[in-house]
């Protein structure tokens, strides 16, 4: 009997995964490359958006084609990607007119003093987003600002703005059938999921913000994507990506990687908590129709769709390092491999008093402050590599602790659990570190590639092969992590983790 398949795609910050998924919610075959990483400038983060687009279909060839499944057998393609990412190309040659702006990037922190000095409130309440150069809108306003003629070209409909799904949705779907507009190329849009990150887009009415356009001299309605639910027939796919595939197949589902990992984590219900250790850490908490507004420094954000003009919601806590302080300890020659900082990191039983602060490129949440930078703090002639991999351990776990604290006050209820994934996640270590310093219990699932799975899961409903409720009884626990640090140990450490953040606040202004 013919199976059920579909094929997620995972466009993340450093590389592009295909997986194969079955009805059952397995992956049956799967594909990854990483991509260059370019630095024009202190604090410029950027990517070749034509590179990313070539690793997505050399994933999408190499996982159909381990997995041995019939093309007829694949029933639609569904996206998550790194969000906020900003992708500007030209739709008569589909050619990227500049590198994308990662969101990592800081070079709109001049715009975003303006704009929250003027605005932060009104922009609060429409898109439940903090001003801050992470965001899309503002690397738009620094892109229209700085790349001449830009504003021109979009206005003749010579340049298309889209997050990182459009760019792979416009690029799956060209030349194929368009169901959804007729901009030429191929689908031009993108999901509420992630219009919600670009500080564009009303999070109440699920729509481009009119009012924010104008004032934020955002480019005409024309060059923006044409925002839908995240389970949507978004287009079928056109010659170049049907012949990987073997037939024409549906784009059926897009949403950001973390909300994909929230849906792959199976927390459908409000209250229930996720945290992606990745190059940056996120913790989001299903707040279901309600839009939260936090008061201690979250976000919120738009979870899914599968309905136009219907949503479920997430409060989030966005961290910019997390396995980008891993990196920095390997890049300046402390270790070699990941596994090795945890290796070194286990050789001390403390952290002598030494803390990283690892914001190298600001504070996200809970502080928002970009102009924050990196501190290292608490040396002695006695701190050798094994307290630097510890430090860099435990301030992954300590900033989780602080956006935990925000979630737990601005839900107010008491977390007891938190499901985790991502790349850091396999570290036991870590792991424990982590449900001591925040006097909670982890739950890690045997699957934790949760953001091809939450893509994959929201692509088979949108074509009917299973329901959401299907979703909760493909998770299985792994392992759970018991919090075993006594309370005043832990509170002590982290008292002198905000007393180091403190000290890092506002260097670079
Ligand atoms: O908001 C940025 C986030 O989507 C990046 O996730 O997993 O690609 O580092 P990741």
């Amino acid at each position: 009997m013919p199976g059920s398949y579909v094929l997620a795609i995972d466009q993340g910050t450093t590389s592009t995964r295909a997986a194969v998924v079955d009805s059952r919610g397995r992956v049956v075959a799967w594909s990854r490359r990483e991509h260059s990483q370019i630095y024009p400038r202190p604090s410029w983060v950027e990517h070749d958006a034509l590179e990313i687009w070539s690793n997505v279909k050399a994933v999408m060839r190499e996982a159909v084609a381990k997995s041995g499944i019939d093309p007829a057998e694949l029933r639609a393609v569904g996206i998550a990607n790194q969000r906020e990412t900003v992708v500007v190309w030209d739709p008569s040659t589909g050619k990227p007119l500049l590198n994308a702006i990662v969101w990592q990037d800081r070079r709109a922190s001049p715009i975003v003093d303006e704009l929250a000095a003027n605005y932060g409130d009104e922009v609060r309440r429409r898109t439940g987003l903090i001003p801050d150069p992470y965001f899309t809108g503002p690397k738009v306003m620094w892109m229209l600002d700085n790349v001449p003629g830009l504003r021109g070209r979009a206005e003749r409909g010579e340049a298309l703005f889209g997050t990182v799904d459009s760019w792979i949705t416009w690029n799956l779907t060209r030349g194929g059938s368009e169901l959804v507009n007729e901009r030429g190329g191929g689908s031009h849009v993108t999901d509420y999921s992630n219009a919600s990150r670009t500080m564009l887009f009303n999070i109440h009415r699920l729509e481009w913000d009119g009012e924010l356009l104008q004032l934020m001299g955002s480019p005409p309605l024309h060059s923006l994507p044409l925002p839908m639910p995240s389970g949507a027939i978004f287009g079928f796919t056109g010659p170049e990506a049907s012949e990987l595939l073997g037939r024409p197949v549906p784009v059926a589902a897009a949403l950001g990687d973390q909300q994909a990992a929230l849906l792959g984590q199976a927390c459908m219900e409000r209250g229930c908590a996720k945290a992606t250790y990745g190059t940056g850490t996120f913790i989001l908490m299903n707040t279901g129709g309600d839009i939260i507004e936090s008061r201690h420094g979250l976000i919120s954000t738009v979870f899914y769709s599968t309905r136009p003009g219907s949503a479920a919601y997430a409060l989030e806590g966005s961290m910019f390092a997390g396995g980008a302080a891993i990196q920095w300890l390997m890049d300046i020659g402390a270790a070699k491999s990941p596994s090795q900082v945890e290796e070194l990191a286990r050789q001390v039983s403390d952290n002598g008093g030494v803390y990283l602060v690892p914001a190298f490129a600001g504070l996200g949440a809970p502080y928002w402050d970009r102009y924050a930078r990196g501190l290292l703090i608490g040396l002695t002639r006695s701190s050798d590599s094994r307290y630097l991999a510890r430090a860099v351990l435990e301030s992954i776990a300590y900033m989780a602790r602080d956006v935990l604290e925000s979630l737990m006050e601005d839900s107010g209820a008491a977390l007891g659990e938190l499901r985790v994934d991502g790349g850091a996640s396999s570290s036991d270590f870590l792991m424990q570190l982590q449900a001591d310093v925040a006097g909670i219990d982890l739950l890690r699932p045997v699957n934790v590639e949760t953001t091809s799975l939450g893509a994959a899961y929201l692509a088979g409903v949108a074509v009917g092969e299973w329901s959401l409720d299907d979703v909760a009884s493909m998770w299985s626990l792994d392992k759970r992590f018991k919090s075993a640090m006594p309370r005043e140990e832990r509170d002590r450490l982290y008292g002198a983790w905000r007393d180091a953040v403190a000290r890092a606040a506002g260097w670079a202004r």
